[in-house]
């Protein structure tokens, strides 16, 4: 049994997730979150948005768009052609298998990017047969992952599930620029959920085919490489494998923020800054740098809108998952958008200074053309559609009616003063699944400690914050803690729990990563104090009851146990 299924054992043992619809067996790939998952994962979402979107709250927005997406915004974006993944069917039991990973697991080798005809080539010359029933493989085919439904009553008005919130943001962007600063850059982000109909889902929360998704798309000005946000993170520095080691076989190398930039490592310092809000962000959910890199994708395994990816990569507990990836898309939304939609959706650029530049323009000579529309006609269609400087090639060499053009048209050059131009956007994503990131934190935060499980997730994801128990159960001693409990329920998150022997809920609350618990006892009566016990040391200090309010602010200012209850001791 792999490692990480003690989590996912835990997990369904005390509320974390669970496979949906398990009355009725279950359906591959949809997982319910629980209790428990849920405080977790919220508290995820919201340490994300304090790095991604509350930190720079001069230039992210948070909105929030549709999950039914009309058919045209995905034919738009590429995905009603490109969202495909390879698969192969036994031709003898039928079974079905993403075709890249039973390559990858079976041969030990990277075969991403490679065209469903390279797949089948691979599987035939290496013999591969079924590995449930030893059959022979059919060809490789590419198979759509967007879930399709109708929207309305209509056939004919197809829509799909959002495979990504990034689509939502493309189509906003317009409205969210005028209604915000009306300048770049301009980040807008999302949490939502989205569909994907992946082949063969996994166990766990790794690859589902229904999840959230928290993403920003981050609109700049390509050729503004001044970005003085990025100060506050040029000295942090995390594991990257950049194409050019990665090609050579090199394991990732540890580099800083500053480097990066300066030496063009990333086709824009902004990858550099949202690579870093990540790198902090992961950590603050409790993966140590020791257990994640950024992997740049070699051109044929980036997807088809970017022109840099990144994948951030987190290894732990025997798993390698990917929890985020970073693209530059550089303007292809935006300008499949506009031409698909046919709204123009190009930012004004205004210049410090306007500029005098010369431009062409064409002079009609009307007077030319009196009693003599035949000829006009003529002319008009010539030019048509030419811009002035094609129609001043054609001046002396065109004729119409033995009569050169230039008889009826003038080319002149005039100076105008130029405000600004109209741009396209470049966007920079960071996108993060958050059940991938609660499992990864869960993975991490795992710990077997004299045969008891204890979940040593950071303080900031512990579903509670602390726990209030009475020692035994008898009235007054359940009556003082509920007390408590209501003492600190107004600054806190406390859980309460009376049922069972103290032991069973201390192993409880361990299982569940809430970091400290307190306990009522008989001492309790003699002399005002309680015990407060430390999840990862298991030890104990004893606290008078006016004091735990002060200790618990301390506990959660960043004080340390330790310290705070030799304090409590003195
Ligand atoms: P993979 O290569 O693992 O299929 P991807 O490259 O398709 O992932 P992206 O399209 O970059 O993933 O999606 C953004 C993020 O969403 C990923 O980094 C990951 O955290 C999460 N994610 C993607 N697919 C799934 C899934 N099926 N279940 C859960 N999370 C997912
Ligand atoms: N928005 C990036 C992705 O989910 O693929």
């Amino acid at each position: 049994m792999p490692e990480s299924d003690k989590v996912i054992e835990l997990a369904k043992r005390r509320g974390i997730f669970w496979p949906s619809y398990e009355i009725y067996g279950g359906v591959a790939g949809l997982y319910d979150v629980g209790p428990v998952g849920t405080k977790i994962k919220n508290k995820i979402v919201a340490l994300w948005r304090k790095i991604f979107v509350e930190q720079n709250s001069e230039f992210v927005v948070e909105i929030e768009t549709p999950l039914i997406t009309p058919s045209k915004v995905l034919e738009a974006s590429g995905h009603v052609e490109n969202f495909t993944d390879p698969i192969v069917e036994c031709t003898k039991c039928h079974k079905i298998y993403r075709a890249d990973h039973l390559v990858e697991d079976m041969l030990k080798v990277n075969v991403e990017g490679l065209r469903p005809s390279e797949l089948t080539a691979l599987i035939s010359e290496k013999g591969l047969k079924c590995p449930a029933c030893g059959g022979d493989f059919g060809e490789v085919r590419s198979f759509n992952l967007l879930f399709a439904t109708n929207i309305g009553p209509y056939t004919g008005s197809t829509g799909y599930l959002r495979p990504e919130t990034a689509q939502g943001m493309f189509t906003a962007f317009k409205r969210v620029y005028e209604t915000s600063r009306q300048k770049l850059p301009l980040g807008i982000a999302q949490v939502g959920r989205v569909g994907r109909n992946e082949i063969s889902p996994r166990q766990g929360l790794v690859r589902m085919r229904e999840f959230t998704i928290m993403e920003v798309e981050f609109f700049i000005d390509p050729e503004d490489k001044e970005v003085p946000w990025l100060t506050r993170y040029l000295e942090d520095s995390f594991p990257v494998l950049f194409k050019e080691a990665k090609e050579r076989g090199e394991n990732p190398s540890v580099v800083k923020v500053k480097e990066m930039v300066e030496e063009r490592l990333v086709v824009n310092p902004w990858m550099a800054f949202w690579m870093a809000s990540a790198s902090r962000f992961v950590q603050s959910i409790g993966i140590n740098r020791d257990n994640f890199y950024f992997e740049e994708k070699l051109p044929h395994e980036r997807a088809h809108y970017s022109s840099q990816t990144f994948d951030q990569i987190v290894q732990v507990m025997g798993e390698k998952v990917e929890i985020s990836g970073h693209a530059y898309r550089g303007d292809y939304d935006l300008s499949r958008h506009s031409r698909y939609s046919n709204e123009d959706l190009t930012v004004f650029k205004k210049y410090d200074k306007p500029r005098t530049i010369k431009r062409k323009t064409i002079v009609i000579k009307r007077d030319r053309f009196k009693d003599n529309p035949d000829v006009q006609k003529e002319v008009m269609s010539i030019i048509a559609n030419k811009s002035p400087e094609a129609i001043e090639k054609m001046l002396g060499t065109t004729e119409i009616g033995g009569k050169k053009l230039s008889e009826y048209i003038e080319v002149m050059e005039r100076e105008e003063k130029e405000h600004g131009i109209k741009i396209y956007p470049h966007v920079v994503e960071p996108s993060f699944g958050v059940e991938r990131c609660l499992y990864l934190s869960l993975l991490s935060a795992y710990r077997e400690k004299k045969d008891r499980v204890v979940l040593a997730l950071p303080k900031e994801l512990a579903p509670y914050q602390v726990a209030v128990f009475p020692l035994l159960d008898k009235e007054e001693m359940r009556n003082k803690a509920l007390e408590i409990y209501n003492l600190l329920k107004g600054s806190f998150e406390v859980l309460f729990d009376d049922s069972g022997s103290i032991g069973k809920r201390y192993a409880r609350v361990d299982e569940i990563g809430v970091p400290y618990a307190i306990t009522v006892d008989p001492q309790t009566f003699d002399d005002g104090t309680v015990t407060v016990r430390d999840r990862d040391t298991w030890n104990q200090v004893r606290v008078k009851i006016d004091d735990l309010m002060v200790m618990m602010n301390k506990l959660f200012s960043g004080q340390d146990f330790t310290m705070i209850s030799g304090e409590a001791k003195k």
